[in-house]
C-alpha cells in the first residue's frame, strides 16, 4: 500500500515535469555536450534558477560585446544608429538571423545610410554566431538581464572542438 503510494506520487511527478516542459516555450528540448536547442532544434539557452547559464550564452555575451555592441548598443539595447537586436529577435527566426549577419542588409529608399556589414568572412563572428544568437535570444526572450553573466557552465569539448576547427591554425 505505502509502495504503491510513493509510485503514484512519483509518477505525478513525471507527469508535472512532462506538462511543465511543454507549457515553457523558453525551456530547451534537448541538449548535447551542454549544448541547448528548442522543439524545433534550433539553439537555445539554459538559465538554472540560481542564474547559471549554459556555456555558449556566457560565450555568447562576450562575442556580442566584442563585436556587434558597436553598432547595436550593449546588451543588445541598440543605438541611434542599429536597431535594438532585443526586440529583432522577437520575430526574426533562427535562419533569418544567422543570414542577415552572414549576407549584410542595407535599407534602402528611405534616406538612411545605416548598414549592417555582412560578417559572412569574420571568423570571429561566424565561429561564435550560435552562441550569439543564444545570448541574445535569452535577452529578447526577457530570460537575462543586462548582466554579464558570470555564474556559467565550464566549456564543453564540442566547443573547444568546433572553435579550434573553425578558426584554424
Ligand atoms: C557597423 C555597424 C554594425 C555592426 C558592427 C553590426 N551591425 Fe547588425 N545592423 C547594423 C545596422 C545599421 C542594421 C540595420 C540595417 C537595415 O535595417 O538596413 C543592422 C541590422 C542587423 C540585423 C537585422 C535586424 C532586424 O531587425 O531586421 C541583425 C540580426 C544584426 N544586425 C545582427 C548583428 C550581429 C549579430 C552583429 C555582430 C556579430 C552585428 N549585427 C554587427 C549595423 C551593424
Amino acid at each position: 500500500m505505502r509502495r504503491l503510494a510513493v509510485a503514484t506520487v512519483m509518477a505525478g511527478v513525471a507527469a508535472w515535469s512532462v506538462g511543465a516542459a511543454s507549457a515553457d516555450p523558453t525551456k530547451p528540448a534537448s541538449s548535447e555536450d551542454g549544448k541547448y536547442a528548442d522543439a524545433d532544434g534550433n539553439p537555445t539557452y539554459r538559465i538554472d534558477p540560481d542564474g547559471k547559464v549554459d556555456w555558449y550564452t556566457f560565450s555568447g555575451y562576450r562575442r556580442y560585446h566584442s563585436e556587434c555592441h558597436v553598432c547595436h548598443g550593449p546588451d543588445g539595447m541598440g543605438s541611434t544608429y542599429a536597431p535594438p537586436l532585443v526586440d529583432s529577435l522577437k520575430h526574426l527566426t533562427y535562419g533569418d538571423f544567422i543570414a542577415t549577419v552572414a549576407q549584410g542588409k542595407k535599407d534602402v529608399g528611405n534616406g538612411n545610410e545605416k548598414v549592417m556589414p555582412a560578417l559572412g568572412e569574420n571568423r570571429n563572428v561566424m565561429c561564435y554566431l550560435d552562441d550569439i544568437y543564444v545570448y541574445l535570444k535569452a535577452r529578447s526572450d526577457g530570460a537575462l538581464g543586462r548582466i554579464r553573466p558570470e555564474n556559467h557552465d565550464a566549456k564543453p569539448q564540442t566547443a573547444k572542438d568546433n572553435e579550434t576547427a573553425c578558426m584554424g591554425p
